[in-house]
Parts: C-alpha cells; sequence; structure tokens
C-alpha cells in the first residue's frame, strides 16, 4: 500500500472512495464527496496535503488537510478523511494520518484541528481543542473538537477556528 500526494488523475477515483467511505458512516452529510471537489478549487487548498492510500493501482483511502485560521494564525483541519469500506480496518486511515502529520511538519504548519471520534483520533495524538485554546464555531462535545500539535509554537493561540468557506460554516 502506498500513501501519495493525488493527482488530477486520481479525481474521480476519490470521488468515488469519499462517496462509498461516507456512506454508512456515522456522521454524514452525503456531501463530503462534493466538498473535496470543492475545497481543491479553493484558496485554502494544499496541494501536498491532499494524500491517496493506492493498493494495486487502485485508490482506496483519501485525506485532505486544508488551510483554516484562528484569529490570524493559519491551522490545518483534517476533513475529510475515507477509506473504502472493504479496506478499512486495516491500518490505512492510520498511514494517511501519519503521512499528513510528516507532511505538514515538513511545511512547518503547528496546529491540525478535526471534528471527529475521540476514540479514533486520540489514537493519533488528537487531545481536545479546549485545552489548548481553540474553539469550535459550532456546538459540538469538547471530546470531539480535538488538535494535534504538529510542530512547537511560540505565539499564543486562541480563539474560534475559522474553516475554509467550502464548508459553508462560517
Ligand atoms: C474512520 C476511517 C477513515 C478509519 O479508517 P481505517 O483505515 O478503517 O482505520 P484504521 O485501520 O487506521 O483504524 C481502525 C481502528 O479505528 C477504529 N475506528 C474506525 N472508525 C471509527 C469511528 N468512527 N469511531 C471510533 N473508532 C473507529 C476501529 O474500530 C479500529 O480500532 P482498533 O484498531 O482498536 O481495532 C474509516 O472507517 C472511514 O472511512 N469511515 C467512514 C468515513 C468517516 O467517518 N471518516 C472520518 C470522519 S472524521
Amino acid at each position: 500500500m502506498l500513501i501519495r500526494k493525488e493527482t488530477a488523475a486520481d479525481y474521480d477515483a476519490v470521488y468515488s472512495v469519499v462517496k462509498r467511505a461516507f456512506e454508512n458512516a456515522e456522521h454524514s452529510d452525503g456531501n463530503e464527496q462534493d466538498l473535496v471537489n470543492a475545497l481543491r478549487k479553493g484558496n485554502a487548498f494544499i496541494p501536498e496535503l491532499s494524500l491517496v492510500a493506492e493498493s494495486e493501482g487502485k485508490i482506496v483511502g483519501h485525506i485532505m488537510f486544508t488551510k483554516a485560521t484562528v484569529e490570524e494564525k493559519i491551522v490545518l483541519a483534517l476533513a475529510p478523511l475515507s477509506v473504502l469500506p472493504e479496506y478499512q480496518q486495516k491500518g490505512i486511515g492510520k498511514s494517511l494520518i501519519q503521512e499528513g502529520h510528516k507532511i505538514a511538519k515538513k511545511l512547518g504548519y503547528t496546529h491540525s484541528i478535526v471534528l471527529g471520534s475521540e476514540k479514533y483520533y486520540s489514537k493519533h495524538g488528537y487531545m481536545p481543542a479546549e485545552n489548548f485554546g481553540i474553539k469550535a464555531p459550532f456546538d459540538v462535545p469538547s471530546e470531539n473538537f480535538m488538535v494535534y500539535i504538529i510542530n512547537k509554537y511560540d505565539d499564543e493561540i486562541h480563539g474560534t477556528i475559522r474553516y475554509a468557506q467550502e464548508f459553508g460554516i462560517n
């Protein structure tokens, strides 16, 4: 299994991977695949941080980190993360997260924020964001809004996250 940067040739396959991954997901609005398409066209997109998992030439997973802000500071938002149902439970999600963190570290980002299962993301170093002064722009149990510290940072970071406009939240 290979984790690599997504290319334009992968877009259709990624669309269907995201759609199928979220079809039976606990939390889904059914539009995650369209969100990925919209994010790619926006200012928050970071090509190096849209990654695919490839197995025997087939795209089986995808992860995207986009730029968000807390006050004026840039942070990453991890969303969405998708693995084809028949490829789940094999560590592909974990590999996508870890590779994403590695690249993000090289690029100098300091924080990755995620909204998701505390059971899943805590295994990958995510901690409640409120402990780091970062608030969600919507009501959410504090354990589900999490941050991973990618690089040490000097500046204080306090405030409510502003997601890319494509998320339709702000
Ligand atoms: C979440 C997802 C990306 C995980 O991918 P994966 O490749 O199966 O994950 P991994 O193999 O790295 O890890 C599997 C572990 O995570 C756990 N896990 C998977 N999804 C979980 C969830 N929604 N809540 C809690 N734990 C979860 C599994 O039980 C398993 O735990 P174990 O190692 O103790 O057995 C995948 O299940 C998926 O695409 N789900 C649908 C879309 C979705 O919900 N995305 C996340 C939105 S934030």
